[in-house]
């Protein structure tokens, strides 16, 4: 599919100046979509402007905001009001990992407020003007987390539940309005932020992806699939996780594997508020 005669010239991604994000942007770029990129680190994103301008040759615009706050995800809608939005791609994200007590509420909430509130309240913003538009589409990135009771990152398996089930549901639902909307949940890929986790996914039998082809996967699935898992490996687990085996199995094996992957020890004290 032509994304760009399809959805419209300008694409929205945030969190793509690294990792998943960046590749996604990249492909974009590649079709001659016009790219606006989110992330806190603006020399960052100006260098990735420069290359794509010079590369691709489309318009490239940067904003830098902290979408772990409202006044984040304000600035970004704001500083596009101008500009017809065909593709959107809620994609930068927050990882936790250990006891959710051994964490702040604060770091808790900004959690929630960056990897469900942002998404959710730029999808109804955005998605509202495709709607009216009758053309647009929705990427959602949620993960392999998502689909199974992640015991010790609580938080982040929690919030990438939300998304699945919401990007799913809004498939069906935006259809009628001309919107399409698929979910991309990534297993392990190679990235800044898989590497903090310091998890040695190979010890856990799971294959460590490329970050151009889960986004190649995932810009597929537009007007196609409600789901896009990459990788068998990853397929596979999230069948049997979520479709054959008893979520109690589910949840005491998970607790198994992430204890051993995260070197879980002991509850370290609860943290204050
Ligand atoms: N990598 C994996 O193994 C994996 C697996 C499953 C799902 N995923 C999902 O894939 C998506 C991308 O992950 P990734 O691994 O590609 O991440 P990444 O390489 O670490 O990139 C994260 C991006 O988000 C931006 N970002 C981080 N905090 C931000 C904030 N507070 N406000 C605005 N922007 C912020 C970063 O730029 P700045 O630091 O400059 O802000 C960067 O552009 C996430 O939704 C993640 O949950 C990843």
């Amino acid at each position: 599919m032509n994304l760009k005669r399809h959805y419209g010239d300008w694409a929205l991604v945030t969190g793509g100046s690294s990792g998943i994000g960046a590749a996604l942007v990249r492909k974009l770029a590649a079709e001659g979509v016009n790219i606006v990129t989110v992330a806190r680190n603006q020399p960052k994103l100006d260098a990735q402007a420069e290359s794509l301008r010079k590369e691709f040759g489309v318009e490239v615009r940067t904003i830098s905001a902290d979408l772990s706050s409202e006044a984040g995800t304000e600035k970004v809608m704001e500083s596009v009001a101008e500009l017809e939005i065909g593709i959107l791609i809620p994609c930068a994200a927050q990882e936790s990992s250990g006891y959710f007590t051994g964490e702040s509420l604060v770091s808790h909430r900004a959690l929630l407020q960056m990897d469900v509130v942002t998404p959710m309240v730029l999808v109804h913003h955005f998605a509202s003007k495709m709607a009216a538009r009758g053309r647009g589409a929705v990427l959602l990135v949620s993960s392999l987390s998502g689909w199974m009771a992640q015991p010790y990152m609580a938080g982040y398996g929690a919030a990438k539940a939300y998304i699945l089930a919401f990007g799913d549901a809004l498939h069906y639902e935006m259809k009628d309005l001309g919107v399409d909307v698929s979910v991309l949940s990534p297993g392990p890929t190679d990235t800044p932020m898989a590497a903090a986790t310091g998890i040695d996914f190979a010890s856990m039998g799971m294959k460590v992806m490329n970050p151009s082809t889960v986004a190649e996967l995932g810009l597929a699935a537009l007007g196609r699939r409600a789901d896009a898992v990459p990788g068998f490996r990853n397929r596979m687990m999230a069948f049997m996780m979520s479709r054959l085996m008893p979520r109690r199995w589910v949840g005491a094996m998970f607790k198994m594997m992430m204890g051993k992957a995260l070197k879980i020890s002991r509850p370290p004290s609860v943290q204050g508020v």
